[in-house]
C-alpha cells in the first residue's frame, strides 16, 4: 500500500509556484492576487479562509481577507463583489461557502466574474468544465487530479466508483475521470443516497473517490484488493484527548480499506491540503491570462 501524501504533494506545489512567483518578481511583473471574503463567524470556514490567506503569503502572492458580519445583506455582499471584480489588482477571488441563509449562494456565485472565479464555481466555468475547454477546475477535484498523476495512477480505462454526487466534489470528478485527458479516459459509475447494491458497485472499482461526507463509511469488505481510494471526507468529530476537542474522519475505514488498497489517501493529510496549492494555482493561471 503507498500512501497518497497530500501534505507532501501540496508542499511541493507550492515550493513550484513560490519560484513561479520570484521569477515574476525578478521580471518586475506584477504578482498574483486572491482575494477571500468570508460573510459571518463560523468556526471551520474561518479556519480555511485563514489557511488559505496563510498560504499566499508563503508562496510570495499578494492575499485580502474581507471579513463581512454575519447580518450583511445580500445586496451589500453582491456590492462587494462587484468591487472585487473591477478592481485590477486582483487576479482571483472566492466567497467561502456555506453563506448565511438569508444569502441566496446561486446569486451570489453568479456574480462573480469568471475571468476571476478561482473556485471554479461559476455556472460558466462548471460549464466550461463539463465541456473540457479552458477553465478553472475547483480545487478539490484539481487536486484529486493532480495526486493521480504526480504518483502515476493509471485511470484510462479502469473502473471509476465516486460516492456522492455533491456539486463541489462528486459530480465534476465523475465528469474529469471520464473525459479524453490525462488523468481521464475512466469507465465511471457516479453512486448516491438513491443508488442499490452500492456494495456490489464498489466491490467491482479499481478506483473509489467517496465524497458522501459520512465517516467512515466505506468499509474493507466493499472493496477489492489492489483499489486505489480516495478519500474525500473530513468530519469534525468530537475528542476530548485533542486540544482542539475534534478530530477529523474520512469518509474511509482506513485501517480496514488501506490493507486491501494500492494507493490511498490518509485523512488528514491526503487531499485536504491539496486544495489550498490548487487554490493556488488557480490564482496563478488567473494571473497569467490576465496578463498576457
Ligand atoms: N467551503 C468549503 N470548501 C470550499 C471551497 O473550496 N471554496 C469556497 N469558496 N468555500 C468552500
Amino acid at each position: 500500500m503507498i500512501l497518497l501524501d497530500g501534505k507532501k504533494t501540496s508542499a511541493d506545489i507550492k515550493e513550484e509556484i513560490a519560484l513561479e512567483v520570484g521569477e515574476l518578481k525578478r521580471r518586475e511583473k506584477k504578482v498574483p492576487h486572491l482575494a477571500a471574503i468570508i460573510v459571518g463567524n463560523d468556526g471551520a470556514s474561518l479556519t480555511y479562509v485563514n489557511a488559505k490567506v496563510k498560504a499566499c503569503e508563503r508562496v510570495g502572492f499578494e492575499s485580502t481577507l474581507i471579513q463581512l458580519p454575519e447580518e450583511t445583506t445580500e445586496d451589500e455582499l453582491l456590492n462587494e463583489i462587484n468591487i472585487l471584480n473591477v478592481d485590477n489588482d486582483i487576479d482571483g477571488f472566492i466567497v467561502q461557502l456555506p453563506l448565511p441563509k438569508h444569502i441566496d449562494e446561486q446569486k451570489v456565485l453568479l456574480a462573480v466574474d469568471p475571468a476571476k472565479d478561482v473556485d471554479g464555481f461559476h455556472p460558466e466555468n462548471v460549464g466550461r468544465m463539463a465541456l473540457n475547454l479552458p477553465t478553472f477546475i475547483s480545487a478539490t477535484p484539481f487536486g484529486i487530479l493532480e495526486l493521480l498523476e504526480r504518483y502515476e495512477v493509471e485511470t484510462s480505462g479502469k473502473n471509476v466508483v465516486v460516492i456522492g454526487r455533491s456539486h463541489i466534489v462528486g459530480s465534476p470528478m465523475s465528469i474529469l475521470l471520464s473525459q479524453k485527458r490525462k488523468v481521464g479516459n475512466a469507465t465511471v459509475t457516479l453512486t448516491h443516497s438513491r443508488t442499490k447494491n452500492l456494495e456490489e458497485i464498489t466491490k467491482e472499482a479499481d478506483i473509489i473517490v467517496a465524497a458522501l461526507g459520512i465517516p467512515e463509511f466505506l468499509k474493507g469488505d466493499m472493496v477489492k484488493d489492489g483499489a486505489v481510494i480516495i478519500d474525500v471526507g473530513i468530519t469534525r468529530v468530537a475528542d476530548p484527548s485533542k486540544k482542539s476537542g475534534f478530530r477529523l474522519v474520512g469518509d474511509v475505514a482506513f485501517d480496514e480499506v488501506a490493507e486491501k488498497s494500492s494507493f490511498i489517501t490518509p485523512v488528514p493529510g491526503g487531499v485536504g491540503p491539496m486544495t489550498i496549492a490548487m487554490l493556488l494555482k488557480n490564482t496563478l493561471i488567473a494571473n497569467k491570462r490576465r496578463n498576457s
